[in-house]
């Protein structure tokens, strides 16, 4: 939770103005964030500018190991793009406040449009590894919300709607794109869990029982700060693995991690021609 508006807004306004004078007035509009799988993206940016977190000042550090902490800028399918490498999870001690910090900053800026990415665990028939999922919407119960506190007015409103987070035109556009180019990509609902640790294959139950059709770590509190940032908002799920119990192995997050590394080429495709069909 957001305790002092003043320290807050001002690591902000810092990092605004810091990645500001690197990019010279050619402000993307894009920001992607790179999840498991998606770094080679990073590759195929030209022109980039790269920025460690470490150097933005009032940025936090990405602590996961594969999640390096670097802001890249630069030019995908001739779009100028923002692509978070590293993002910050509240599984590391981060409060909400500061895993969304980020978002703010890239709103700051004058970015539009948030896609973002993720790993994730399978719980729908017919989802299998390495599928992808274009979410739809979300189920928060277990994220504190990352606007409890006092509301930033210059951001969004106190009481913000939820009814569309994920933009149904970039769902559309996102479910056609992957049609159009054999990308095996479902639509569903992505549920939010805190982790570190893996569900149970209770909670799975109970998840999918809910109406979850994936589940993760990440995206959920981005998504709600970026609503509450007026930004249009796209997302797609890496499906992993099956939910904990739906088949009869142990997670791991090796196995996690090559999985992805295989979907890799469909979800850096389905990015890129979404950037190229803005
Ligand atoms: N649960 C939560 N997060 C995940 C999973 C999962 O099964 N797979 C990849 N990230």
């Amino acid at each position: 939770m957001i305790t002092d508006v003043n320290s807050y807004m001002t690591s902000i306004n810092e990092a605004a103005d810091y990645i500001s004078s690197k990019i010279e007035g050619k402000t993307p509009e894009i920001c992607i964030v790179l999840g498991s799988g998606l770094s080679p993206l990073a590759d195929m940016c030209e022109d980039s500018t790269v920025l460690p977190y470490k150097d933005i000042p009032g940025f936090p550090v990405s602590t996961v190991p594969g999640h390096d902490g670097k802001l890249i800028i630069g030019t995908l399918e001739n779009k100028r793009v923002f692509m978070m490498s590293g993002r910050f999870h509240y599984y590391e001690g981060y409060d909400t406040s500061v895993c969304t910090l980020y978002v703010r900053v890239m709103s700051k800026l004058g970015v539009k449009t948030l896609y973002l990415t993720n790993a994730a665990g399978g719980l729908k028939v017919g989802m299998n590894p390495s599928d992808l999922m274009i979410i739809t919407d979300h189920i928060p119960f277990f994220c504190e919300s990352p606007l409890r506190g006092p509301n930033l007015d210059e951001f969004g409103d106190r009481f913000p709607d939820q009814s569309y987070i994920y933009d149904p035109e970039y769902v559309l556009k996102l479910t056609e794109i992957a049609k159009e180019n054999g990308i095996n990509a479902h639509r569903g609902v992505y549920a939010y869990t805190k982790g570190p640790q893996y569900e149970t294959p209770a909670e799975i139950r109970a998840l999918s029982i809910l109406g979850a059709d994936a589940v993760g770590m990440s995206t959920v509190p981005e998504a709600i700060v970026a609503s509450h940032c007026g930004m249009r908002i796209a997302a797609v799920s890496c499906i992993c693995n099956y939910g904990c119990g739906i088949a009869d192995n142990k997670l791991s997050h090796k196995e996690v991690m090559e999985v992805a590394g295989k979907a890799s080429e469909d979800s850096c495709k389905l990015a890129k021609l979404f950037v190229k069909s803005l």
